[in-house]
Formats: structure tokens, C-alpha cells, sequence
């Protein structure tokens, strides 16, 4: 448990905000899909900590995106720099960097965007971000991207910006698009999304890893509240999972697909 001093904490657009912790620990080891879980300044000593995926980490500053949907996020919009709040992390599995010769293709729904920007870093290949949302409204980060080198291709379902309907729709003409190149996919976003990004990598024989933020409690392993059920360890059968811990990313064939 380490103190996070906040630098700043700024509105991005709908409800969305970006705040910015001084976490020189947690930044000299996080990783692509880790989280940190937060006690928010102000809610009460024994209030659940909130997880959050991690953004970015640049030197000693850890970034992360969070959009106000209750008390909790509501409060933490509310504190300004110089407020103190208590980080524990980086917690969770990340993702598989990309080999050298492989492109990485992130396909995130929704604030999906803020948990895969970290795998710009890891790359060596210029890779691609697919990112889906309702509508423009929620299309949150790509800059980021575009401005990190990678190719960004844009989807809503109210056909506001960039292509009509679900992000998972530009994946089979950009496998035709880079035919013969070995790609590599990572996915964040709403469970819906995700399986269904999993269902179409395991038609395709395409590579992926997925990441399935669940309701969390205790956030380290101990109150089994985040199980999900995936592949068991002999490929055979199932079992059950901690997304905190033995997760938050599994191998996109090891995930239930059934709900
Ligand atoms: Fe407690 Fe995952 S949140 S085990």
C-alpha cells in the first residue's frame, strides 16, 4: 500500500476524467493490464477500494481514466491536486507483449482504450487500435494513439463517427488488409464485446488475450467475489478463476463463452 499524491485530475468529455497519481513504485513495475486499487481520499477508512485499470505510467506519474458512474468516482472527481489517496499495485496478470515480428492490433470498447495504451510501448511494429463506442461521445483516447504511431480506425453504433455498428466488424477486412503479417490481439471493453471479440479470434485461428473487469472486493486474491470460468490448467475441462489475481487478462481461447 503506498501514498499516491494527485498532480492533477482533469475532465476529458462525458463524465470521463483523467487523473494523474505520483506512484514511483507502482510506475517502475506496471505492466500493460495491471490495475491499481485505489482507497479514495474522503469516502472512509472502511470503504471498498476501487479498482482502476492502469492508463499510462510516464516516469514517476501514474495516469488512469475513470468515468464518474457513483459515489465512489463522484468523490474521486471531486479531489484536487495535492490530495493524498492510498494506491495498492500493480495488481493482476498483464498482457503478452508482442513478439518482435508480431502486430499488435488493441480492439477496446468504450474506455476500453485507457487499459491497452500502455502496449504502444511494448511494440516494435506499428500497430493498430480498433476502438468501438455508442457513440462519438464515447470515443475517448485515440489521440493518444494516433499520436503514439498507431493506426487508428474508428467504429459507433450510432454511425456518428467512423464505421456503423460493432467494432468487432473491422476485424475481418483488416486481416485482409495485412495478409501475411503475423498480428497479435488485445482486447478491453464490455463483456459483450469481449466474448465476442474471443468467439471470432477462435474462428479466425488469430492470437489474443482479453481482459475481463469484473466486480472486485477485495482486489488481491482473498474473497473470491471476481471469479470467472475459464479453461482449466489440463485444457480438458474448467474451472474458476479470480479475475483480480489470476487475471484480469486470460488467453482469449481459455475464456466461457457460453453467457
Ligand atoms: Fe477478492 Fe478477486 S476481488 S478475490
Amino acid at each position: 500500500m503506498l501514498n499516491g499524491e494527485i498532480i492533477s485530475n482533469d475532465p476529458l468529455k462525458s463524465g470521463y476524467f483523467f487523473v494523474r497519481f505520483h506512484a514511483p513504485e507502482i510506475c517502475a513495475t506496471a505492466r500493460a493490464g495491471q490495475f491499481v486499487h485505489v482507497r479514495i481520499a474522503g469516502l472512509g477508512q472502511y470503504i471498498l477500494r476501487r479498482p482502476f485499470s492502469i492508463h499510462s505510467t510516464d516516469g514517476d506519474v501514474l495516469s488512469v481514466v475513470y468515468k464518474v458512474v457513483g459515489n465512489g468516482t463522484e468523490q474521486l472527481s471531486r479531489l484536487t491536486p495535492g490530495t493524498v489517496c492510498d494506491l495498492l499495485g500493480p495488481v493482476g496478470n498483464p498482457y503478452t507483449p508482442p513478439a518482435d515480428d508480431e502486430i499488435p492490433v488493441l480492439v477496446g470498447g468504450g474506455y476500453g482504450s485507457a487499459a491497452l495504451y500502455l502496449l504502444t510501448r511494448t511494440s516494435k511494429q506499428r500497430g493498430v487500435l480498433l476502438l468501438g463506442a455508442r457513440s462519438e461521445a464515447d470515443l475517448i483516447l485515440h489521440d493518444r494513439y494516433r499520436d503514439a504511431g498507431f493506426d487508428v480506425r474508428l467504429a459507433t453504433n450510432d454511425g456518428s463517427v467512423g464505421y456503423k455498428g460493432f467494432v468487432t466488424a473491422l476485424i475481418p477486412p483488416l486481416l485482409e488488409e495485412y495478409a501475411g503479417k503475423k498480428l497479435r490481439f488485445y482486447g478491453c471493453g464490455p463483456r459483450p464485446m469481449l466474448l465476442a471479440l474471443a468467439r471470432q479470434l477462435i474462428e479466425l485461428g488469430q492470437p489474443g488475450e482479453i481482459s475481463l473487469d469484473h466486480l472486485m472486493c477485495c482486489g488481491v486474491g482473498a474473497c473470491f467475489a471476481c471469479v470467472v470460468k475459464v479453461r482449466s490448467d489440463d485444457g480438458n475441462g474448467w474451472k474458476y478463476a479470480r479475475t483480480c489475481k489470476d487475471g484480469p487478462v486470460f488467453d482469449a481461447r481459455d475464456v466461457w463463452l457460453e453467457d
